[in-house]
């Protein structure tokens, strides 16, 4: 009977523990566009995206994306501009997979929620538009 329940216990545990892998693995990257479910651009969610930036990108991003923060002078390779085409000409998908893994010396973002990161990306998309003016 002990080993009945035992069985049962880890069976249990199993599935659970599948399952958050599966969703955290759903939730980690959009596999393509359609995932992704970009956020509709607004002003609320452009200020949204611009508080996370400035949290978590500036310092080595620079105010307007263009790879100038403080933070970024000294690294190799330097951050990109990520108002230029190079950047700005990739998928959607591909840039939300980027910021969420980051690749040295940029930090990973897998940690922050899907709601930010699309935030972020939608950010990532006004700098590219090279709209925003930055005092
Ligand atoms: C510690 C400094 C640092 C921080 C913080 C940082 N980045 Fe980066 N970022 C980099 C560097 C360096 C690269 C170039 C990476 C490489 O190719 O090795 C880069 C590359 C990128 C790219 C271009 C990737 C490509 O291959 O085209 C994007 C987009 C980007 N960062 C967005 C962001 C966003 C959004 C944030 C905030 C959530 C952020 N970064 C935070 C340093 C940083």
């Amino acid at each position: 009977m002990p080993y009945r329940f035992l069985l049962f216990t880890i069976l249990i545990l199993g599935f659970f523990s599948f399952r958050r892998t599966h969703a955290y693995s759903v939730n980690y990257v959009a596999a393509n566009d359609s995932t992704l479910n970009k956020k509709e651009v607004s002003l609320e969610n452009i200020k949204k995206g611009k508080a996370l930036y400035e949290k978590n990108c500036i310092m080595c991003h620079g105010n307007a994306g263009k790879g100038d923060g403080a933070a970024g002078l000294f690294l190799n390779p330097r951050p990109f501009d990520i108002s230029s085409d190079k950047v700005q000409s990739q998928s959607d998908s591909t840039l939300f997979f980027k910021v969420t893994l980051g690749k040295a010396p940029m930090p990973t973002f897998k940690t922050l929620p899907f709601e930010s990161r699309q935030l972020l990306l939608l950010y990532v998309r006004e700098l590219g538009k090279n709209k925003i003016r930055h005092p």
